[in-house]
């Protein structure tokens, strides 16, 4: 039986704030080097808020963009995703912060799937769109990493940035659109990538603060290992879903933690690196905004074209991966 909807995205927004923290910056903040992080990360310069800034801060500035440009106004908005790992409080959920400052009239809630947040949420936005419930929904990455960063950790202060991308989901009843979505999980893998404290399993006390356990801890170079892995099988089982071949594929648009995973996962998938979108360089480790930003920039720039399959894929903490073939 053939579903009577299918879901597109009709319209993308991005927000990156204004300052920019570049890696001759850092050399000035821990021992590293510019030559150190470009080599090992590819990254050159990231995006910081301002002190105060929170993730709906700069979420509901992209999600305007995205509504204006699917051509609609915030009432159409029926639901509200927000794909965060770093929310304006524990509760209430940063979409309901969004859906305040837009004044939209509808559910709102986070998602937890951490860098994999944005595919996650379009599969669920996309599962809405396909039962019927829904004609329009907005999913948001928003970060303000630079709040959970241990600044004096040069093993990962020197890899994230602030940001928020937004896309609008719609109904559509055409053939293309969102065709599969794919999502994965390692819970076994969780203590390589995390923020042990402030939860229900380590609440803030006096000893937390002074353990620094509410920073961002990574084993870099294991979660590394995993990227690569996930991502391509993420690739792979995606295009599989949705009945087409890798050849066919015109961009894959992935997670952008680090230049060096990308081209793993490029040669790993045998795809020429002038299909895979990257913008690593300039905004760095957005977490859960990565891929959707990566996705704006790509439409924007002319580089995706009606026709085209794109498949998004992004890999965090959880662990998760997720992947989403689009045919454009
Ligand atoms: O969105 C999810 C997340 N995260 C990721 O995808 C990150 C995945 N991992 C990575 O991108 C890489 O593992 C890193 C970029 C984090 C690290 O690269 P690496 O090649 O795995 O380096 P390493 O951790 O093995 O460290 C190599 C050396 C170490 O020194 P020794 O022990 O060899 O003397 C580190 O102490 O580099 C040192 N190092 C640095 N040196 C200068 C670590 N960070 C820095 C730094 N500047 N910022």
């Amino acid at each position: 039986m053939t579903e009577p909807y299918r879901a597109c995205i009709t319209g993308l927004g991005s927000y990156l704030p204004e300052k920019v923290l570049s890696n001759f910056d850092l050399e000035k903040m821990v021992e590293t080097t510019d030559e150190w992080i470009r080599s090992r990360t590819g990254i050159r310069e990231r995006h910081i808020a301002e002190k105060g800034t929170s993730s709906s801060d700069l979420g509901v500035n992209a999600a305007r963009q995205a509504i204006k440009n699917a051509g609609l106004t915030v009432s159409d908005i029926e639901l509200i995703i927000v794909a965060t790992i770093t929310p304006d409080m524990l509760f209430p959920s940063t979409a309901c912060m969004i859906q305040h400052k837009l004044g939209a009239e509808c559910g709102a809630f986070d998602m937890a799937a951490a860098c994999a947040g944005f595919p996650y949420a379009t599969a669920v936005a996309d599962a809405f769109i396909r039962s019927g419930i829904h004609k329009h929904i907005l999913v948001v990455g928003a970060e303000v990493l630079s709040g959970f960063i241990d600044w004096s950790d040069r093993a990962t202060c020197v890899l994230f940035g602030d940001g928020a991308g937004a896309a609008v989901v719609s109904r559509s009843e055409d053939e293309g659109g969102i065709i599969a979505s794919y999502l994965g999980s390692d819970g076994a893998q969780a203590d390589i990538l995390k923020i042990p404290g402030g939860g229900s399993a380590h609440p803030t006390t006096n000893e937390t603060v002074a353990d620094r356990m509410h920073y961002l801890k990574m084993e870099g170079s294991e979660v590394f290992k995993v990227a690569v892995r996930t991502m391509d099988a993420a690739v792979r089982e995606v295009i599989k879903r949705g009945g087409i071949q890798l050849d066919q594929v015109d961009w894959v648009i992935p997670h952008q933690a680090n230049m060096r995973i990308l081209t793993a996962v490029g040669e790993r998938l045998k795809i020429s690196m002038d299909k895979v979108v990257v913008n690593v360089e300039r905004y760095g480790n957005m977490s859960s905004a990565s891929t959707v930003v990566a996705l704006h920039e790509a439409v924007a720039d002319g580089k995706v074209k009606k026709g085209d399959y794109v498949v998004l894929v992004a890999f965090g903490g959880g662990l998760t991966w997720a992947a989403t073939l689009i045919h454009w």
